[in-house]
């Protein structure tokens, strides 16, 4: 069995192509040691950052993501940092709903001339990733139930409402929404929680709908939700002709995905 000090992480960074980047390069030319456990993909802005990024990182097994860009005031898309703190704060938000821990996230600054930095951040999330054990360990979760729950939360964060949401969060609680209404941080990470919650149920909800015809009541137990809620959620996706009847059993409807005959 795996043990800590055997544990070696699989941990994926994002860098910005203008100053993270150039700080981990400048790590490597000058030799300064950090663990070697990071794989880097070059993205043009820590603002490109999509959280199906990092959901997508997960599901191929990498237990902790860093997302590094230029200290803000320095990006050189001017705010593409400041979006970047937004993105990260809706994925941390997303993996705790989905039971992973937001510690396997992290964003930090560096500029081309850090490279000693670079290696100081890098070598403490390794740290801390070790510490917090393989992917689904610290969650106390199998694979199979893990790889499920992301494959949700992946086609939630790829929902219109979730990008939306999360791209506007600074808007919001600057110049407000269309009615002026200015949030707070907290308001807003309440809302942001609440689309989550709705949005990861529904793809839950479909997945197991793709698998096979499937009751409402099979669909609740498997989702740990109320049946009325799963039945609202069926009733809502069968109006927009996502979701049909496939047959009845024993007295229970079995719903599939875009039935073609109605039973
Ligand atoms: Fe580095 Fe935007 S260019 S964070």
């Amino acid at each position: 069995m795996e043990n800590q000090s055997s544990f070696e992480p699989k941990i994926l960074g994002f860098c910005c192509n203008w100053c993270a980047y150039a700080g981990a390069d400048l790590a490597g030319v000058s030799r300064i040691q950090y663990p070697p456990h990071i794989r880097i993909i070059r993205v043009m802005c820590s603002g490109r950052i999509d959280p199906s990024f990092v959901i997508e990182g997960f599901l191929q097994r990498v237990d902790g993501v860093m997302v590094l860009g230029c200290h803000p005031g320095d990006c050189h898309y001017m705010i593409g940092n400041y979006e970047a703190i937004n993105i990260i704060n809706a994925t941390q938000r997303l993996l705790e709903h989905i039971g992973i821990d937001s510690k396997r996230l992290l964003s930090a600054w560096v500029s081309a001339a850090e490279g000693s930095r670079f290696s100081k951040i890098v070598t403490s999330f390794t740290k801390q990733i070790k510490e917090l054990g393989p992917l689904g360990k610290a969650e106390g979760q199998g694979w199979s139930e893990l790889e499920f729950k992301l494959k949700a939360a992946k086609a939630a964060a790829q929902s219109e409402k979730l990008r939306w949401v999360a791209a506007k969060q600074t808007e919001f609680m600057t110049q407000g929404n269309k009615y002026g209404e200015i949030f707070t941080r907290h308001e807003l990470n309440r809302t942001l929680d609440a689309i989550i919650v709705g949005e990861v149920a529904v793809n839950e909800l479909l997945l197991l709908l793709q698998e096979r015809p499937i009751s409402v009541k099979e669909i609740a137990a498997t989702v740990n939700l109320p049946p009325p809620q799963v039945l609202r959620t069926i009733s809502a996706l069968r109006k927009k002709g996502l979701v049909g009847l496939h047959s009845i059993e024993g007295g229970s409807p079995r719903y599939t995905l875009r039935a073609e005959e109605e039973a």
